[in-house]
């Protein structure tokens, strides 16, 4: 039976195609002021949704009185309102797997770029300023060798050591809930990627990279004893969510702390606001959270939301449902 389903974030339109030959499809970004009537209008009588970064929260579902399923275009689920979710027996479903490798692609650049200096560098150049050989003044840090610190280690997380063991020798701490069964995950990484506790983690990594997912136990959780904790001269790196780094602390350890630098490609707050301090610290490397943005991996990303969501509204098991109660 063809039933209704709300676009909230542009698709390919090969997916797009998929959807319209299935069901009725309503293409509408709250985002564009001029779709937002149309958005409000389309979701009282949606079955489905479908889109990315736009907060799903609980008076957003209240207006959704038929939502039985939602596919976002993304792996992260913070946007949306779990709780209500589970309540209403909403599907949840996202796109893991299909990212990890161009998102630890992502954070390695920014590893690079910060341990390097190369934006700065660059614009030395782009700006006519480079009129001499550069000085120690100027000089990086070399990263090969360097000891990486992670926090989090799911598939992003194991993508971003296997560059790093593996393409750049370094030696890998890692910090999660539980150690990880590399022979059966990651048997690569034996020997190679440690599980250590967090405080030891930080004394020894010379770079330390977030790639934690956002919950209520890890909002904040970098905080000021994080940053205090890790060794002096050390680089922070966070590919995973924004709000999990308060980031007043983090411009504090910058200032007045001995973190050598910050590579960011995700803000408590995005877009990024004008006035942030971190926006242009000469200390910090900003990218506008492009972890999966490449054309390939956004298409993958799409083209597995759109399965996911055919697949929930014929009745069929998702390839990829994060939460339901059904
Ligand atoms: C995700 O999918 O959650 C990523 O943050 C997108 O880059």
């Amino acid at each position: 039976m063809r039933q209704q389903v709300l676009v909230f974030r542009e698709l390919p339109s090969d997916q797009l195609a998929r959807l319209q030959a299935a069901h009725e499809v309503t293409v509408a970004n709250p985002r564009k002021p001029e779709q937002l009537p149309a958005f409000r209008a389309a979701l009282a009588t949606a079955d489905a949704l479908i889109g990315s970064s736009y907060p799903v929260d609980e008076a957003l579902l209240a207006s959704a009185p038929r939502l039985k399923v939602i596919s976002s275009v993304s792996v992260g689920v913070d946007n949306y309102a779990l709780p209500a979710l589970a309540a209403r027996g909403i599907m949840l479903c996202h796109t893991p797997g299909v990212l990890d490798e161009t998102v630890a692609d992502t954070v390695f650049a920014l590893l690079m770029a910060t341990s390097r200096r190369v934006v700065e560098l660059s614009n030395l150049v782009r700006e006519g300023r480079w009129t001499k050989n550069i000085g120690e003044e100027l000089f990086g840090f070399d990263v090969h060798g360097k000891t990486l610190g992670l926090l989090g280690f799911g598939r992003i997380g194991q993508a971003i050591a296997r560059r790093a063991a593996l393409g750049f020798g370094m030696p890998v701490l890692y910090h999660a809930r539980r150690p990880v069964d590399l022979a059966a995950q990651a048997p690569e990484l034996q020997g190679r990627a440690i599980h250590t506790p967090m405080n030891d983690l930080l004394a020894r990594a010379d770079i330390v990279v977030a790639m934690l997912p956002l919950s209520s136990s890890t909002r904040g959780m970098i905080n000021a004893e994080v940053f205090a904790a890790m060794k002096p001269g050390a680089i922070f790196i966070n590919g995973g969510r924004g709000a999990t780094v308060q980031e007043d602390a983090l411009l504090h350890a910058l200032d007045h702390g001995s973190l050598r630098a910050a590579g960011l490609d995700v803000f408590a707050t995005e877009p990024l606001p004008s006035d942030s301090p971190l926006r242009t610290h000469p200390k910090v490397t900003p990218l506008p959270h492009i972890g999966s943005a490449t054309f390939e991996t956004r298409h993958a990303m799409a083209e597995l939301a759109t399965s996911n969501l055919l697949q929930a509204l014929a009745g069929e098991r998702p390839a990829a449902v994060f939460a339901s109660t059904t």
